[in-house]
Parts: C-alpha cells; structure tokens; sequence
C-alpha cells in the first residue's frame, strides 16, 4: 500500500475506536513533551524525532515495530512526516500514513456529539481533544446559537451549512484565558448577535449585548429557551446559559470532576469567597439539569457516548470533596492547596479576546494550542469517588 496523508478527525476515529496502530511522533522530544495527540482511549506512541531520522536512520527503523503494523506520522506541519514516510516506505514498512497539517490540526481538531435530537431542537457538543475544551451549538429550525465557540471558524460555518442553518447568535461564558474564543470573528463573518457579561467585557473593543441575569435569550418562536445565570467566581463575569431547562452550559464553573479556578485574576481569596457562594447556590438547581463544562481535564470524565455530560446529582457525588466544604474558609484552603502557576501567555490570550491586542494568525496559532489549566484540582485523585 502506497503511503498516504490522512485528517485529524480520521486520527481522532481511530483513537475512538481502538484501531490497531502505532503513533509515531517525529517532533523532537520537547515539543512532544509539551503537547502531544491524547484520545479516549490510550494509544501506542513512539516518538523518534525527523533529525534522527536523518542522521542516524538505521538505528531509528531498528525500533519500528513490525513492517505489516499500520504506523500513523506526525509532525508539526506535515513536511516531516511525510519525509519520515517516505524512509519506512523504502524499507518496505507496508501500511503508513502521515497527518495533514501536522499538530497544529490536531490542535484544533473538533468533534461534534449529538447530545439533543428531540422536541425540535438539536444541541451539539464540539469536543476539541487537542485542547480539552468543549464548545457548544444549539440548533432550532434554520437558526444555530454557539457557545464558546474556538477560532476554528471554518468548521462552525462548514457545520452550520450542512446542517441547512445559519449562524445567528454566539454567546461567551467568560473572558477566556486559555484559548483564543471565536465568538468576535463569528459575529462578524456572520452577522451574529454576540453575548457576553460585561462583567468580564466592560473592556472589550468590539460590539455584544451586555447579558443579565435570568435573561431569557430570544431564540425564535417556539425555541427552546436560553437562560442567562450569572455566576462569578472563576472570573467576574463567568455566565453559565440554561437551556429548556434541562442542559446548563457551565463554561468553567461547573467540570465533570473538578470545579473552576478562582485563582487566574491574581485575586484569589476575593475571587474564591464569590466561587464558593456560586457553588451553594448551584445546590438549588434540579439534580437531573446535565452539566455541559466548557473543559475537561482526562477523557476518563467521558461518558459511554464519549461526551462530555453528566447530571449535576452525579457530578456532587463524584466531587464530595468539594461539595460537602460548607464555609469560605475551608473552601479557600481547599483552592490555595490545589493552585498552581498559569501558563504566561494567558495574560495575553485574555487581552486577544478583548480584542485590546491584536496578533496575526501565526501568533494566535501558537497563542492557542495547548492543554487547558482551568480546572481547580487538576486531577481528580483528592476528590473522594
Ligand atoms: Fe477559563
């Protein structure tokens, strides 16, 4: 079989499916080290950088695994593991392929998961693994509503097409520090209306309709209704929207296991007492609303549907932990135990998102790839299961 090029959602199947392959990364290991392909499942890696490819072939082949073994090459653009191919193929390696784009695609991979299909509305969850971080899209008639969208525009536009909608409103839960958000550029490709709390956005040089509290989002006649529920805490104006009720998009409050940090403005024991009285207040809401987090640290918080979904009774259960602490003070500890440096660039990212700071796309490409550091505990060992 001749070599061949394939996509990161062809990767991403793979994973999902637990084919029978072996992962060879050719970046050097540093690069790997700091960001690699991650699925829900493990994967059998090797990484065996192009310069020793280059120099020292034959000791590199000498630790391929069986010439028969489908083996799938990254780099980070592309030229690489096509070059690397191109080496296997000539030592009669039979079934190997190399990534399109490179790392940066995976980096900025989405998958979208049907989670709603009845009742006349669709609601979508776009899991970006490259990041750990979910967006989201409501679908009612031929209108879509984004939440949290990435700047991977042409994936949402692409969607909305096939799926015979348009874009007509994006919504942002809050300021993000981690990625570069897509809601500004949406909204300006498309029209859309764009919401946001300006709480986190009095700043932000472009145009949004300033969200309030128990604000009911028109969404059309007949729509299944979007609620605003303001709740601080990991940021000022952190926003969770509520929709029919029954699915509440959490943006980094709410995690599968986990909660979000209050730590990122540098005000952590002002922004940890706001975070605490919204957790309490949480408490209030049904036990079977589903939370939909807007990050996710391990795919082990994956459901059998590998999304990212779960009841907010479930979600209490598995994090006593943090639910059961019934006093700032203790919660305060419990964050100040679990805190942890950010990364330096989300300082600038937040600036990026408020459109304050401009960056072309190269920077912003390198702005935005990376796991996320959102979650207050990062894993969930302390939490009780
Ligand atoms: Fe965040």
């Amino acid at each position: 079989m001749a070599i061949f090029k394939f996509e990161a959602d062809k990767l991403y199947r793979w994973v999902a499916d637990q084919a029978d392959f072996v992962l060879l990364d050719v970046r050097n290991s540093k690069d790997f080290g700091r960001f690699k392909v991650e699925g829900p499942h493990p994967i059998t890696m090797l990484n065996v950088s192009y310069f020793d490819f280059m120099e020292i072939e034959d000791q590199c082949i000498a630790r391929m695994p069986a010439k028969d073994q489908a083996i799938r090459i990254v780099c980070a653009k592309e030229g690489s593991a096509q070059f690397v191919a191109e080496i296997l193929e000539k030592h009669g390696f039979t079934d190997v392929g190399y990534l399109a784009g490179g790392i940066k695609s995976w980096g900025n991979l989405l998958v979208p998961t049907l989670l709603h299909g009845d009742d006349g509305y669709q609601l979508y969850q776009f899991i970006r693994p490259g990041k750990g971080s979910c967006s989201y899209g409501l679908i009612y008639q031929n209108s879509m509503m984004l939440f949290d969208p990435t700047r991977n525009l042409d994936f949402y536009l692409d969607f909305a097409r096939d799926q015979g909608c348009t874009i007509t409103a994006t919504a942002e839960t809050h300021l993000q520090a981690d990625y570069i958000a897509g809601s500004r550029m949406i909204a300006e490709q498309t029209g859309a209306s764009l919401y946001a709390n300006k709480d986190d956005f009095s700043g932000a040089q472009f145009e949004y309709v300033a969200v309030a509290d128990k604000q009911d989002i028109g969404f059309g006649d007949g729509a299944p209704q979007v609620t605003v529920v303001c709740s601080p805490g990991h940021t000022p104006g952190s926003t969770m929207y509520l929709i029919d009720e029954r699915y509440l998009i959490t943006g980094d409050i709410i995690f599968i296991k986990s909660i979000g940090r209050p730590d990122l403005g540098g005000m952590v024991d002002e922004w940890s007492d706001t975070l605490f009285e919204t957790i309490r207040n949480i408490g209030d809401y049904d036990g079977s609303i589903i939370i939909l987090p807007g990050h996710f640290i391990g795919w082990d918080e994956a459901n059998e549907q590998l999304s990212f979904a779960d009841s907010l009774e479930n979600i209490r259960r598995a994090n006593q932990s943090i639910y059961q602490i019934d006093n700032g003070e203790d919660f305060l500890a419990f964050i100040k135990q679990n805190m942890r440096e950010q990364p330096p660039e989300y300082a600038k990212i937040r600036r990026v998102n408020a459109n304050i700071e401009q960056v072309d796309d190269e920077e912003a490409e390198i702005l935005d790839l990376g796991k996320n550091e959102c979650a207050a505990s990062a894993y969930a060992a302390q939490q009780a299961a």
